[in-house]
């Protein structure tokens, strides 16, 4: 009896292959309505150009410096471009980690960027090369309308972040308006990137026919090479761009309302930003870990969990961690560790509760890895349409939390991605470091171009 109830709950996540093919059409619908001009504003999927182009014409070598916000951690790095006998290039990192205090997420956009410029100095400090003016990438992962590489708007912050006075800005005058503002260091930025197309760049280099970048992380998104000439928004017919899709608006003209489930909404509603990145709800690392909360809070107030009670921990929004879903997943089979993470939470499970646990973190990420599926073959596929190509061979670099760290996404993801793409031979590479190595070659290539001096 309580089986059926529990079973009945969770049923609700799961997704056909026809329901899947179905989001995964709407998802192209709207990338196309996306990329033309007539239709642009709009469309969920905006397609942002990004000004990063095929052919790259050579790069320089040198030091760089390289930020990367906008995942779970800020980081600066130095990265060293040199040339290698085999490969024409070679790239070394070192890098530092900080924490992006609340107050500095929420608060105004100059108490972010001054922040980011303490840290900046702090690692020049460390590094002993305050006294070089570095040219610098910056991996900003969040939407901006580029005018050209180094110089883009901010669209609307995602993922938690709000600070004010942001939106509709110059990122990159943000950037320079701190670090004249310390006045202690000079830096030169040369190219802003999305997280996106900073792996998607790392992995080219490896293979070169990554021409796909994706993040699941905190958030997910997606880029590719796209045709110039499909690329309205941009002038000129000649090869190719990566386009940033910020596929995790997709949902915002309301393409999701068939599937989004009652837990879905109290998400968004008590997010930052209700009513956007609805498609990124359903499978960012920022919201799994509340969405599997209140499915059991759901199991608990139907009397099939816990006795029908709950600890007040388990009650408070935020507390069960996205990382717990991992966890719960990769359990071996004692039940420890759902033992130990709901302990913790302050439940005492039986036996039976756990594996309700597990079952419901399964549903979750399940439903997430198939959504994000949905939408990455929907890439794939209108690819393989502009190509005019029998069989479409196309490398995927990916990177972020939920991808790398969770121990069953990644199969569950792949499998259905490739039952949805006949005729597309996928290869994914994880890429590591990707965002620093990714923006210094990025700036690399725009230094060679503008002839800087490094
Ligand atoms: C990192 C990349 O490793 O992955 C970042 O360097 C990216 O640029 C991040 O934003 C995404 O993953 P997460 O889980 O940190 O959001
Ligand atoms: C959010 C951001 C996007 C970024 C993604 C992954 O969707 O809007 O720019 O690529 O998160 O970090």
């Amino acid at each position: 009896e309580k089986q059926k109830g529990v079973d009945q709950i969770l049923s609700e996540f799961l997704l056909t292959k026809e329901e899947l093919k179905d989001v995964m059409r709407r998802m192209q619908r709207e990338m196309d309505r996306g990329l033309r001009l007539e239709t642009h504003d709009e469309a969920s999927v905006k397609m942002l150009p990004t000004y990063v182009r095929s052919t790259p014409e050579g790069s320089e070598v040198g030091d760089f410096l390289a930020l990367d916000l906008g995942g779970t951690n800020f980081r600066v790095m130095l990265v060293k471009v040199g040339e290698d006998e085999e490969r024409g290039w070679k790239v070394e990192t070192k890098h530092h980690m900080y924490s992006i205090p609340e107050d500095a997420m929420t608060g105004t956009a100059e108490m972010l960027f001054d922040y980011i410029a303490e840290c900046i100095s702090d690692f020049l400090d460390k590094h002993h090369i305050k006294h070089k003016k570095l040219p610098l990438g910056f991996t900003f992962s969040f939407p901006v309308r580029h005018e050209d590489l180094d110089k883009g708007i901010l669209l609307n912050w995602t993922k938690g972040f709000k600070a004010s006075g942001a939106e509709g800005n110059n990122v990159v005058g943000l950037l320079r308006d701190a670090i004249k503002r310390r006045g202690d260091f000079e830096m030169d930025v040369v190219a802003m990137v999305n997280d996106t197309v900073a792996t998607m760049i790392s992995c080219y280099y490896e293979d070169r026919s990554c021409e796909v970048g994706m993040i699941v992380g905190t958030g997910c998104n997606a880029c590719y090479m796209e045709e110039m000439h499909t690329v309205e928004l941009v002038e000129g017919d000649e090869g190719r761009m990566c386009v940033n899709t910020e596929w995790g608006a997709f949902g915002e003209n309301g393409e999701l309302e068939d599937f989004r489930l009652e837990y879905d909404r109290v998400v968004d509603e008590s997010s930052l930003n209700p009513g956007h990145q609805l498609y990124e709800k359903l499978i960012g690392g920022k919201y799994m870990g509340e969405l599997v909360r209140l499915v059991l809070m759901k199991l608990v107030n139907e009397g099939l969990l816990f006795n029908g009670e709950a600890s007040d921990m388990l009650r408070t929004r935020g507390s069960f961690e996205t990382r717990f879903v991992s966890q719960i997943e990769s359990d071996t089979g004692d039940r420890k560790q759902i033992y130990n993470i709901l302990s913790s939470l302050g439940v005492l499970p039986s036996e039976l509760d756990c594996d309700i646990v597990h079952l419901a973190c399964e549903s979750v990420s399940t439903r997430a890895a198939h959504m994000c599926a949905a939408g990455l073959a929907g890439v794939i596929n209108l690819m393989r349409e502009r190509r005019y190509q029998d069989e479409l061979k196309i490398t995927v670099g990916v990177d972020g939390s939920v991808y790398k760290l969770h121990p069953r996404f990644k199969e569950r993801f792949h499998k259905v991605v490739r039952e949805l793409t006949p005729y597309c031979e996928i290869s994914f590479i994880q890429s590591e470091e990707g965002s620093g190595r990714g923006a210094a070659l990025i700036s690399a290539v725009a230094c060679k171009k503008a002839a800087c001096l490094i």
